[in-house]
């Protein structure tokens, strides 16, 4: 099992910015812990993590994976060209976010690619993904 951990714009900032809102570890670290988290249960992980937005795309056009892992930060919320990517291609999709945006201000309650991805997991911090690779996994 393969699985592409794909994060989107300012998600290089975690650790940094709001952390009251995505926690005070890096994303490096994060990584780190899901990388491990993978290894103990046999699953190869790439990581990649781009601000822009025809990057995530072409990223999804080429991905060589069982399975991927996307919080597209900000994107998630009016990117249709994600959205177009995400239906393009045949490998399963679980967006993620670390933080519970229907808590969070509204234009964070929609998301444009929720319903091509095969499932969503928010609000339980860097355990999103940690979820997200358990639900590929079950
Ligand atoms: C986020 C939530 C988005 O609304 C926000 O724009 C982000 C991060 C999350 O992980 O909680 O950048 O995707």
């Amino acid at each position: 099992m393969r699985l592409l951990i794909l994060n989107g714009v300012n998600l290089n900032m975690t650790g940094k910015r709001e952390p009251g809102v995505y926690g005070g570890e890096t994303l490096e670290e994060i990584n780190a812990q899901i990388a491990a988290f993978c290894k103990e249960r046999g699953v190869e992980a790439e990581f990649y993590q781009s601000n822009y937005e025809g990057d995530i795309c072409t990223k999804l056009h080429t991905a060589e994976a069982d399975g991927v892992i996307l919080n597209a930060g900000a994107f998630t919320h009016y990117s249709y060209a994600i959205r177009d990517a995400i239906a393009a291609i045949r490998i399963p999709v679980v967006e993620v976010h670390i933080s519970n945006v229907h808590k969070r201000e509204e234009f964070r309650h929609k998301s444009v690619i929720s319903d091509v991805c095969k499932g969503v997991i928010c609000g339980f911090g860097k355990y999103s993904y940690i979820l997200a690779v358990e639900s590929f996994i079950l």
